[in-house]
């Protein structure tokens, strides 16, 4: 799914233009290759090392198991092009820069002053709010932040997607004659539908384990075993990672931390933050710093009609901009700030880094 929104991109920004592309697969070698390519018209077999070695960049979104087979065997056959990747498998890896220009350009072209050859995408949580709020960050602003996290189906990927979608169609399914009566009663729809969602097979629940559609999950990724979700550890490790802070960068890291949650949401992950600021900023200059970050940030103000016309998945899906609204002082003092962010998870959050990445090399 991200290679497809990737390939999508790239055709929109006339990336294959710029290039000679040759096209991999793990599955189908042999077949024809996108009316993209010009020389190379079928399909090479993506575990192919001397195939692979012929390129100069490598641009993958086929996931980890495929970056943990193929990477270590085309580096040891003594490749030395530029490895481009969606998966989490290089990621914290000294070696490997989290790559979102937008944010930290400056680490890019350091590492890549140093001979750095491994870019790899950024967690869609972190991305997606880092295009968001980074600004506060590259301020210098941010004491600690804290994210509630409402994450969408397609983090886990297509089959989730519809795993969703079936879920609430069986429901309304159950439902449907008492929805179509006007007097029936609300609290027999409400048993029927619980009733329901508690009795899904494991075929209905096979992607999420549990039902989504109608409820939510808070755990996303593995159990590391501390009380914390792996989603939740990648809040601090790569905002810190991306930004260039923390041990690895002779520097104390930001404290990022909170709770990732799945909603019934398709693409679009959404968060709710809480900023402890180093001082008091005025609210006025916190969204006009926001603002003027980077082309993709709007600034939603905050009032009801404004947010909920443009502050959720609907309204965010498909696009590349990252609404950022709900930013206000709290309750607890003014170095405390709240704000809430929605980016579409397949855009900034997977496919976009990585196609810019490209043009950062091609440049
Ligand atoms: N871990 C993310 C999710 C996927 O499950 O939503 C994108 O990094």
């Amino acid at each position: 799914m991200v290679g497809s929104v990737l390939m999508d991109r790239m055709q929109a920004e006339g990336d294959f233009g710029l290039i000679e592309p040759l096209f991999f697969s793990t599955s189908n070698a042999g077949g024809a290759a996108p009316s993209m390519a010009r020389n190379e018209t079928k399909l090479q077999d993506a575990y192919d090392i001397e195939a692979l070695k012929r390129c100069e960049i490598i641009i993958t979104a086929q996931g980890g198991d495929y970056t943990t087979e193929v990477f270590p065997k085309l580096r040891a056959a003594g490749w030395n092009g530029h490895w481009i990747d969606a998966a989490s498998t290089l990621r914290m890896k000294d070696d490997a820069v989290i790559i979102l220009d937008p944010v930290n350009m400056p680490v890019i072209k350091d590492a890549l002053a140093k001979g750095g050859r491994n870019w790899v995408g950024g967690n869609c949580t972190v991305s997606c709010m880092l295009m968001g709020v980074g600004a506060l960050y590259k301020a210098g602003l941010v004491e600690w932040m804290s994210t509630q996290t409402y994450q969408a189906a397609s983090g886990g990927g297509a089959q989730h997607m519809r795993e969703l979608l079936t879920q609430y169609g069986t429901l309304n399914a159950e439902v449907k004659s008492l929805l179509d009566d006007p007097k029936s009663a609300i609290l027999e729809i409400d048993r029927q539908i619980i009733a329901k969602q508690r009795a899904l097979t494991p075929a209905e629940t096979a992607n999420f384990g549990v039902p989504l559609g109608g409820s939510l999950i808070p755990w996303i990724d593995k159990d590391l075993g501390n009380g914390q979700s792996k989603e939740e550890w990648k809040g601090m490790a790569e905002t810190n990672k991306i930004l260039g802070l923390g041990e690895g960068f002779g520097s104390a890291p930001i404290p990022v931390d909170g709770f990732c949650v799945r909603i019934g949401a398709m693409r679009c992950h959404s968060q709710a933050l809480t900023f402890k600021l180093k001082k008091d900023v005025p609210t006025a200059d916190i969204e006009a710093m926001i603002a003027a970050d980077n082309e993709w940030v709007k600034v939603v103000p905050n009032t009801r009609e404004a947010t909920i016309r443009d502050l959720t998945p609907v309204a965010t899906t498909g696009t590349l901009t990252i609404p950022v609204g709900r930013i206000r002082k709290l309750a607890m003092g003014p170095e405390y700030v709240g704000a809430f962010t929605i980016g579409d998870q397949l855009l900034w959050g997977a496919a976009e880094p990585l196609r810019r990445m490209l043009r950062i090399l091609l440049d």
